[in-house]
């Protein structure tokens, strides 16, 4: 197997028009331009700058279409996450008022533009591939007076969960994510200023992979146990990846199923594993991300292999044999590092925001979160401290809103 999974240039990703004009229009005179500029500026040690080199933070993502962007996009760097708590008097028709509010401003702020009445206006002017994914909990869907899909609730308790409130649950939820972090700040801070009337901040998280330009395109994040993170992920713009993520028919039909759980990682702990056990841990090397039974980090693992003495090479413990089970449940995971002050005498409070989407959590998430709950070495340094439920309602195209299928149709 030798493709990559994660963070490959998905089809929303591409050079935008504007991009396009910004580079290929300017080359030539741009050139002559920057080293004229320099001269003149007499610094002997500056390099000229064609404006012809593209700029990452003219890239879009386009905001509408059948599907939301910010799932099958490739992960920007940075992603903050907030579940808001509707307020008591908002009812179908502000939910409608509400949604139509915030699609027009993520429709602008992703393309480049600044929102209605944007305070800020010249902080939209980059965006840096900004996603704004919005979902909804069961608190809204029962306003909208809506059937909700029987999964769309706070998961079943599991034994690992230490789970807290203040990163728990919500009735709506905001995915805002690019690759500059002025650009998420900005979005994020224009939608809750016309989120406010409607509803109240519940809880916010905050996350990142990878600078953008650190590593090449299509290399999978570590997260910060120093492990290669998702490799064995569906790979977007293929039958399976729309197999394991959309949801094909009702109201939702082109929407998607989230999970997202706060999971702190015990790095203090961690430190005192070696280098042996933490490959085991997981069943894969640190190294590469390969299969303790292979080379390369994409080469199949044989769960069957043994060691000359008769134990699996890959261990019955190993996150990836409990997690994969019998391989009939599939997910598509889209996470982000966290990392805060630490309390105490620990120098960490660090972890994952687990993000997860599939079409149907109860037959895909669900079963493989009991296996790892049941038996999975990593649990010995992971602790699940948040959990939310979102439905992902569809893409729309323009005029439409995000919801509006749920919205409408009764
Ligand atoms: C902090 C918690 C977690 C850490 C550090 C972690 C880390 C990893 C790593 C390093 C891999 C191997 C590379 C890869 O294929 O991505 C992996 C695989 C995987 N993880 Fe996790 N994981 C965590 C939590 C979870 C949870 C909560 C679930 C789902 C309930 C999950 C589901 C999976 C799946 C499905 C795979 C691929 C298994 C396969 O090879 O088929 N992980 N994880």
């Amino acid at each position: 197997m030798t493709a990559p999974v994660e963070g490959a240039r998905s089809p929303r990703t591409g050079s935008t028009r504007r991009q396009f004009l910004l580079g290929g229009a300017v080359a030539g005179v741009g050139a002559v331009a920057a080293v004229g500029a320099d001269l003149a500026l007499n610094r002997p040690d500056a390099t000229p700058e064609p404006a012809s080199v593209p700029m990452n933070g003219d890239e879009t993502v386009p905001f509408f279409g059948a599907h939301q962007a910010g799932i099958d996009t490739a992960a920007q760097a940075h992603g903050v996450f907030v579940g808001l708590d509707l307020h008591d008097d908002v009812d179908r028709d502000a939910l409608a008022r509400l949604m139509r509010l915030l699609t027009d401003d993520a429709a602008r702020l992703t393309q480049g533009l600044p929102a209605l009445a944007d305070s800020e206006p010249e902080l939209a002017s980059s965006p840096a591939r900004l996603t704004i994914t919005f979902g909804v909990g069961p608190g809204f869907v029962g306003r909208a007076g809506g059937s909700t899909p029987a999964w769309l609730a706070p998961l079943p308790a599991f034994g690992v969960d230490r789970l807290r409130p203040d990163f728990s649950d919500g009735d709506l939820l905001l995915q805002i994510a690019g690759d500059d972090p002025l650009t998420v700040a900005h979005a994020t801070r224009m939608l809750l200023k016309d989120a406010r009337g409607f509803a109240s901040i519940r809880w916010t998280q905050q996350g990142f992979r990878r600078a953008y330009g650190t590593e090449r395109p299509g290399t999978t994040m570590r997260n910060l146990f120093g492990q290669v993170d998702g490799t064995t992920n569906p790979q977007p713009g293929t039958e399976d990846f729309d197999r394991v993520v959309w949801i094909d028919e009702g109201v939702l039909a082109g929407g998607t199923g989230m999970v997202i759980r706060r999971i702190r990682m015990g790095l203090d702990k961690w430190d005192r594993l070696d280098r042996s056990g933490r490959d085991a841990s997981v069943g894969r090397t640190l190294a590469n991300g390969a299969p303790l039974t292979g080379r390369e980090e994409f080469d199949e693992p044989d769960f069957e292999a043994k060691t000359a003495i008769g134990f699996p090479v890959i261990p019955q413990f190993a996150h990836i044999r409990r997690a994969r089970g019998e391989g009939a449940e599939r997910i598509f995971r889209r996470a982000y590092n966290y990392d805060e002050r630490p309390a105490g005498a620990e120098v960490s409070e660090s972890g994952l925001l687990f993000v997860s989407f599939q079409a149907d959590i109860e037959r895909q998430f669900i079963p493989m979160q009991r296996r790892l709950d049941e038996l999975d070495l990593l649990n010995e340094w992971t602790t699940p401290i948040g959990s939310a439920v979102f439905a992902i309602p569809p893409g729309c195209t323009e005029g439409g809103f995000i919801g509006d299928t749920l919205l409408r149709g009764r």
